[in-house]
């Protein structure tokens, strides 16, 4: 009986374990509400923030390495397998994917692709493409078992000095808007994730885990908001990365009018936020402001918020609201679908995307009697890059690549002869001089390019008689953590501007040209020596098969079609914002006023009649184009649509940017002369062959945002359509009226600035 009673109670017992671990719900199975109401309060604080940076990173902010499934990723996330919650992984970033190349105990290699930078994308204006260049890059991610891409980066290009430009796509929110959710889309095909960054106004990296970004209003959701809201709206990037600058006081990843009331509430966001590397102050303050993940996880972190909810400062249910958004990306997840990774990518697929990609988001920015494409015959190669280009940044945008193709190579390659006395005497001064640099320590370290190798007057005239052309590349590289320099990187030192001017003299003597190659990570200085140069290039950083995309370009296998997405100036002094970048005190802002307001880049040079040396939108092509027949409604009623026809009208196949701008009356605000609006790029038109492009403009195209109404008002009156290949080169005008005022849409009066901004520019 006894036996009996015994068996019946431990019977019992089994079965309510059995009943109880039934009802255990489980991610997927089970509501994730009820997911969420299993979870421990131990097991909440550690879900919102990652598992932290292994020691051996030792790289500072930006995540080195984490071990385990992925080595090398930036971050991976808390699981929790009694309730079905696998560990997802994210790893950087804009130029492809960052995870280590090599394994301990393991032969095998883990290379990624080496993009072009983002700057080289936008300047493609090309968004299929950009597409394209997403999809490999997501596949990549997918296939070496990461489930985020730390990317795209999307910050403005508000100065050309910010050190990660180079990660970001333009100074037109409208570029940079469409660029990235081209970008996201492709990524996020292969059923990866993206995490657009920084969000928002991190448009400098001095000091930029606390300088304090002052912005009016209207700057802000005009231009440093814009692009992301565009993003977001049309293509759901799966996460959005908080920066780590203040913006009017408050941290970003602390600012609930940021991340709840703009990105959440008014652009009805879905997906998760989560913190910039080790970014603000107040915890409990980022958990509230619904920044939902902290990265990359600290135990600072998990005390401090404990504490808040110990103390009723912060409640359980704002932890259980940011989870929900979590768990509902892990869901879609290749983690939580236990998708089988390969570690085995199709590199060489990729390798001919990157090629294509960066040969079309090169820019040529002259070309005096046709200098280029070049005939075969002998080049003399100048200028350190040509040997030993820079084919991407550094901190967390390097890309751990299998290899990466040289100018020398590339031409080569394409038919061209060079100098083989020459290309020795490079290689070896290039690698003595490099043995003298100091050794590279961590990512963030940006080694200055070797100083140029002078040539002599009698070198130079002997080459100019042996050879038919002389090309020179000039380097510049930046990156993560520091921001560039006025003289010697923005403007060109002497060993530099020496080259440029010795050699043209020598082959201009004997009637040879001279070719320019700008291998840059941002804009420079061109304006104060192109006159002594026949052609001039921008091939930006490449991505891993520079040198043969160069020569592509070079020899006219494709045809340049690439355009500025920022505005090169004559001189710096002429930057809206050269006198407030980096803010005060200069070596370590702790604010940096935007006084020019919402006067960034051709939006200032325009309506101030600044002449820039190279306007936003300009760009060269071995053909040309016509503009025509422009088509569009007299009057604006919901919508409109607008047409023209672009002819190719040269000699040879070619693409062609086309680029609609609105100027719009200014009775009640001041605007910026004209704005862009639209834009597209046209297939691969055959001589003589017509393209007709279609544009659709809405209200919110109309709209500018009056910070005395916290809203989106087009003005009545009359408007002008421009549409040309730049931003100055305008082919097609047409009016229309809009004979209502229209408050296209009211929206929260948060962000304001709480000093530094006079009223006057408040509104601006
Ligand atoms: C960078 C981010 C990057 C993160 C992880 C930070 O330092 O600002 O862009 O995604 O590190 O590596």
């Amino acid at each position: 009986m006894k036996v009996k009673k015994g068996l019946g109670i431990v019977l019992s017992l089994l079965s309510t374990v059995s009943f109880a671990q039934k009802a255990i719900p489980q991610l997927g199975k089970s509501p994730v509400k009820e997911v969420i109401a299993a979870m421990t309060l131990d097991e909440k604080l550690n879900i919102i923030r990652g598992t932290g940076m292994s020691a051996s990173a030792g790289t500072g902010p930006v995540a080195g390495s984490i071990s385990g499934k992925v080595q090398g990723a930036a971050g991976s996330t808390y699981a929790i397998p009694r309730l079905g919650i696998p560990s997802i992984i994210l790893a950087d970033g804009p130029a492809g994917l960052r995870i280590d190349s090599t394994r301990a105990n393991d032969p095998k290699r883990y290379y990624a692709t080496a993009f072009p930078i983002g700057t080289a994308l936008a300047s493609s204006w090309n968004t299929e493409l950009v597409k394209k260049v997403g999809k490999a890059m997501g596949n990549e991610v997918r296939e070496y078992g990461v489930d985020i891409l730390l990317a795209p980066g999307m910050n403005i290009q508000r100065n050309p000095l910010c050190g990660r430009n180079f990660e970001y796509y333009s100074e037109d929110p409208v570029v940079t808007g469409n660029i990235a959710a081209a970008m996201v889309a492709g990524i996020q095909s292969n059923g990866v994730g993206t995490s657009i960054k920084h969000f928002a106004v991190n448009n400098q990296e001095s000091n930029r885990n606390n300088v304090n970004a002052v912005v009016s209003q209207r700057a802000l959701r005009e231009i440093y908001l814009k692009g992301f809201e565009i993003a977001v709206k049309k293509a759901a990037p799966w996460t959005v990365m908080s920066s780590y600058n203040k913006i009017n006081g408050t941290y970003a990843s602390e600012n609930g009018d940021l991340l709840s009331s703009i990105l959440k509430k008014e652009w009805g966001y879905k997906g998760f936020v989560m913190t910039d590397w080790f970014a603000g102050r107040n915890y409990a303050a980022q958990v509230k402001a619904e920044n939902d993940m902290l990265m990359p996880g600290r135990k600072s972190e998990y005390r401090q918020i404990k504490e808040a909810i110990d103390n009723k400062v912060l409640s359980e249910a704002v932890l259980d609201r940011n989870i929900e958004r979590i768990l509902n990306i892990i869901l879609k997840s290749p983690a939580f679908k236990q998708y089988k990774y390969t570690n085995q990518p199709n590199l060489k697929e990729h390798a001919a995307v990157t090629r294509e990609a960066a040969a079309e988001g090169m820019v040529l920015l002259k070309n005096e009697n046709n200098t280029l494409p070049l005939k075969t015959g002998k080049i003399a190669l100048l200028g350190n890059a040509s040997y030993d280009l820079f084919v991407g940044g550094t901190g967390s945008g390097e890309v751990y690549k299998a290899y990466s193709v040289s100018l020398l190579d590339g031409l080569r390659r394409a038919g061209f002869q060079t100098d083989k006395k020459l290309s020795d005497g490079y290689k070896t001064y290039i690698a003595e001089e490099k043995l003298k640099q100091p050794k590279r320590t961590n990512i963030l370290q940006t080694l200055k390019p070797v100083t140029e190798k002078t040539l002599s007057g009698e070198e130079l005239t002997a080459l100019a008689q042996n050879s038919d052309l002389a090309l020179i590349t000039i380097g510049r590289n930046a990156g993560e953590g520091s921001d560039r320099e006025v003289e010697g990187q923005y403007y060109f030192n002497t060993e530099e501007l020496n080259l440029i001017e010795k050699t043209s003299k020598a082959f201009h003597a004997v009637g040879k040209k001279v070719v320019v190659v700008l291998n840059i990570d941002g804009l420079v200085d061109i304006a104060h020596w192109r006159n002594s140069v026949d052609a001039i290039l921008i091939a930006w950083l490449p991505g891993q098969e520079a040198g043969n995309s160069i020569a592509d370009i070079l020899c006219g296998k494709v045809n340049p079609s690439g355009h500025l997405a920022a505005t090169i100036p004559i001189n710096y002094s002429d930057v809206p914002s050269a006198k407030s970048f980096p803010g005060v005190p200069a070596e370590r802002p702790d604010s940096a006023v935007y006084n020019e307001g919402v006067y960034v880049g051709y939006r200032y040079y325009n309506t101030f009649n600044v002449q820039p040396a190279y306007e936003f939108g300009y760009g060269l092509s071995y053909t040309n184009f016509t503009i025509s027949d422009i088509k569009a409604n007299s009057t604006f009623a919901k919508g409109m649509t607008v047409t023209v026809n672009v002819k190719n009208i040269g000699k040879v196949p070619g693409k062609e940017v086309v680029q609609l701008y609105l100027s719009a009356p200014a009775k009640t605000m001041d605007k910026p002369e004209r704005e862009l609006k639209a834009f597209a790029k046209t297939k691969l038109l055959q001589p003589g062959e017509i393209q007709k492009i279609t544009f659709a403009l809405n209200a919110n195209d109309l709209a500018s945002f009056d910070s005395k109404r916290s809203a989106w008002i087009a003005e009545a009156g009359k408007y002008t359509i421009k549409i040309g290949n730049s931003s100055r080169n305008i082919q097609q005008t047409k009016t229309f009226n809009l004979n209502q005022e229209l408050v296209v849409e009211k929206v929260n009066n948060v962000l304001a600035p709480q000093s530094y901004i006079s009223e006057a520019k408040s509104n601006q």
